[in-house]
């Protein structure tokens, strides 16, 4: 079976005046359909860059990035934000809820761009709100939620679509011990629970325990077997 995620020979640099700037070199790496791949490795070592290409939000250099089949790096803007809004879902360090929304509007919002009437959206946001556990904190806004309860509902507008692939860069990194545990607890469950494919970006290695696959980049290369 071909693997959801294919990277092969992917390169990227950023321009800074007239000088470039290698981030990633040749990372070749496959992600199967329902993997749950960490992603560890030293500040500055192209992590989020990585992340980043996956999900289509920043485009290589060279090298090969399918995503179920696509080449991502070959679709224009708008046909990628279409692909995105339908088929990842991103988790955040440090949430990025709309602070005027509440949780229920925050979640609510990637819906606005699908076909879903009114009461299918409110149906669907009801039900993945409950299944974090927030079905009593729907109203609140994000400044009256923990963090831990704010990563929650990032988590829940991330998979409120519904989409196969989640990524989250650094989803624990701003919490406590005890929410970053409930954190993990529900994306293990996204994944063995829906089969959600997920990739996670993770400076903590108990963290990175709980996915079933570990990889290291270090300045901009994969080590160990990508296998
Ligand atoms: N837009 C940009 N322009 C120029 N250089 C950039 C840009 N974005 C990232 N970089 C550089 O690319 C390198 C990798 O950055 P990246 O954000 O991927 O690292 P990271 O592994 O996620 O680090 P951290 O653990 O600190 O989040 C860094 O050296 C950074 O300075
Ligand atoms: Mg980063």
């Amino acid at each position: 079976m071909s693997p959801l995620v294919r990277i092969e020979g992917l390169s990227k640099s950023y321009r800074r005046g007239g000088q470039r700037v290698p981030v990633l070199s040749g990372i070749t790496l496959d992600i199967a359909a329902g993997d749950f791949l960490a992603l560890m490795g030293p500040s500055g070592s192209g992590k989020s860059t990585l992340l980043n290409l996956i999900a289509g939000i920043d485009k290589p250099d060279r090298g090969v990035l399918r995503v179920d089949g696509l080449d991502i790096a070959a679709m224009s803007e708008a046909a990628l934000a279409g692909w995105r809004a339908g088929n990842v879902g991103f988790i955040f360090q440090f949430y990025n809820l709309m602070p005027v929304l509440s949780a229920f509007e925050n979640v609510e919002l990637p819906l606005m761009l699908t076909s879903l009437g009114r009461r299918e959206r409110r149906e669907r946001v009801a039900l993945t709100l409950s299944m974090v556990g927030l079905a009593d904190r729907m109203d609140h806004l994000p400044s009256e939620l923990s963090g831990g309860q704010q990563q929650r509902v990032a988590i829940a507008r991330a998979i409120v679509t519904d989409p196969r692939l989640i990524v989250a860069d650094e989803p624990t990194g701003d919490l406590d011990k005890q929410s970053a545990a409930d954190v993990l607890e529900l994306l293990n469950q996204l994944n063995r629970e829906l089969g959600k494919t997920i990739i996670m970006v993770t400076h903590d290695a108990h963290a990175a325990q709980q996915a079933r696959r570990l990889v290291h980049l270090e300045k901009g290369e994969l080590l160990g077997a990508p296998a």
